[in-house]
């Protein structure tokens, strides 16, 4: 089950991931005058269920798995930084990237018209995409 967890929050990120960039550099590139069509849509969608699939996981797997929660009761390992990304910074981080492509996708909608839709996106993704990619554990990751 672990295991399983791992995977798909292992793998999950190479979609996640360019889906973030591909959807930020297309809703800044058409923030100027285009219209928001179907596809808009149904890209700033997709990214945002894709990030929220990763948040899910994410959080069992902090709290269930073998790096995350449990290295809280680690003596002095805010001292470790491996120890602190896991345990702190990837969690917080990750908390507040999320929370801002949330926001974006929810603003965007509610938007009135598709110039602040494109901007609302196009801003929050990609805000949320550069904290995203500061917090990734990348010597794990590309291990
Ligand atoms: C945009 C959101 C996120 C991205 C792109 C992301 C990406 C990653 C990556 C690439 C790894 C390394 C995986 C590996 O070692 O192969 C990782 C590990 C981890 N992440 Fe995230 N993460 C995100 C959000 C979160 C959130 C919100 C939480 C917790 C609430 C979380 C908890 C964890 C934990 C506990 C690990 C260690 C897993 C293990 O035991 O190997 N992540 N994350
Ligand atoms: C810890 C788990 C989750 C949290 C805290 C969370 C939180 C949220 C929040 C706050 C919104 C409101 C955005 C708005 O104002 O429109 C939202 C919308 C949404 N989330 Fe999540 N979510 C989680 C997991 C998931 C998962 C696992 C999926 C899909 C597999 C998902 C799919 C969606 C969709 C489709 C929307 C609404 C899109 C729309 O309004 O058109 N979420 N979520």
């Amino acid at each position: 089950m672990i295991t399983g967890l791992q995977h798909l929050h292992s793998f999950l990120p190479y979609i996640l991931l360019t889906a973030l960039l591909v959807a930020s550099i297309r809703f800044l590139a058409k923030a100027k005058n285009a219209p928001f069509t179907a596809t808009d849509k149904r890209v700033a969608l997709i990214t945002l269920i894709l990030t929220h699939i990763q948040l899910l996981v994410g959080l069992a797997l902090y709290f269930v798995g073998p790096r995350g929660f449990v290295y809280t009761s680690v003596e002095g390992f805010m001292k470790d930084s491996v120890m602190r990304l896991y345990a702190v910074e990837h969690i917080l981080v990750m908390l507040i990237a999320v929370t801002l492509i949330t926001i974006g996708y929810s603003r965007a909608k509610r938007a009135a018209n598709d110039q602040k839709k494109f901007r609302s996106l196009g801003i929050f993704y990609g805000l949320g995409l550069i904290l995203a990619l500061s917090r990734i554990p990348w010597d794990a990751w590309l291990a």
